[in-house]
């Protein structure tokens, strides 16, 4: 957990509101949360329904595992220490684009419960919304897919601690969207976040 190192600083307020940029926008902010394996479909998913929402007219912004890792994040490995930072900054991220009023749609393997747990308390303390949505892939069949070809490599012992392999996944106990990506089809997937999202009043134009 990273502690708060300067002393003597104080969160200022400005004169424009959140409710003031929700109504500019015509929307308010939320964190989409996806978790899982890697392979499991999190950008996939998050790519579709980034689509899905701007024909709706709905402003999102992607954080994306690779992406992040090559800017902000380009110091952190992948130890159990690294993963918690890296998921702590990308969760203080999300909410600043949430208070922004943009819809954030975050995919990271995320793997330990705690972690994600920590961002969403982060949201809940400012009462923004914080959606997670468990990308669940057997770990055969992302294994199978292996669309960056890591799987093979971790298991020919040259990436260590590789998330699923020699490294824990923890999973989700109670997410608000729980999709099965070997058994559904995308454009399911993308129907289902759609309808929870219009079900909390989140994509209604305000
Ligand atoms: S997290 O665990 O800290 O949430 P993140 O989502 O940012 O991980 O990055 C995961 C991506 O980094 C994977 O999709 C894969 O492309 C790559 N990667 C490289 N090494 C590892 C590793 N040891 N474990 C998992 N993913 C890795």
């Amino acid at each position: 957990m990273a502690e708060q190192k300067a002393t003597n600083v104080h969160w200022h307020d400005g004169e424009v509101t959140r409710a003031d940029r929700h109504r500019l926008l015509g929307q308010k902010g939320a964190t989409l949360w996806f978790t899982g394996l890697s392979g499991s479909g999190k950008s996939t998913v998050a790519v579709a329904l980034e689509q899905a929402l701007y024909e709706r007219g709905k402003l999102t912004y992607r954080l994306d595992g690779d992406n992040v890792r090559l800017g902000i994040n380009k110091n952190l490995g992948f130890s159990a220490e690294d993963r918690t930072e890296n998921i702590r900054r990308i969760g203080e991220i999300a909410k600043l684009f949430v208070d922004s009023g943009v819809i954030a749609l975050s995919s990271f393997i995320s793997p330990y419960r705690a972690d994600r747990d920590r961002v969403r308390q982060l949201h809940a303390e400012s009462d923004y919304p914080f959606i997670e949505i468990f990308v669940d892939c057997s770990l055969a069949e992302a294994e199978a897919r292996d669309p960056k070809g890591l799987y093979k490599k971790a298991r020919a012992g040259e990436i260590a601690n590789f998330t699923g392999i020699d490294d824990p996944y923890e999973e989700p106990q109670a997410p608000e969207i729980h999709l099965h990506t070997d058994q559904m089809s995308l454009e399911q997937e993308v129907e289902i976040i759609i309808d929870y999202l219009h079900q909390q009043g989140l994509i209604a134009d305000i």
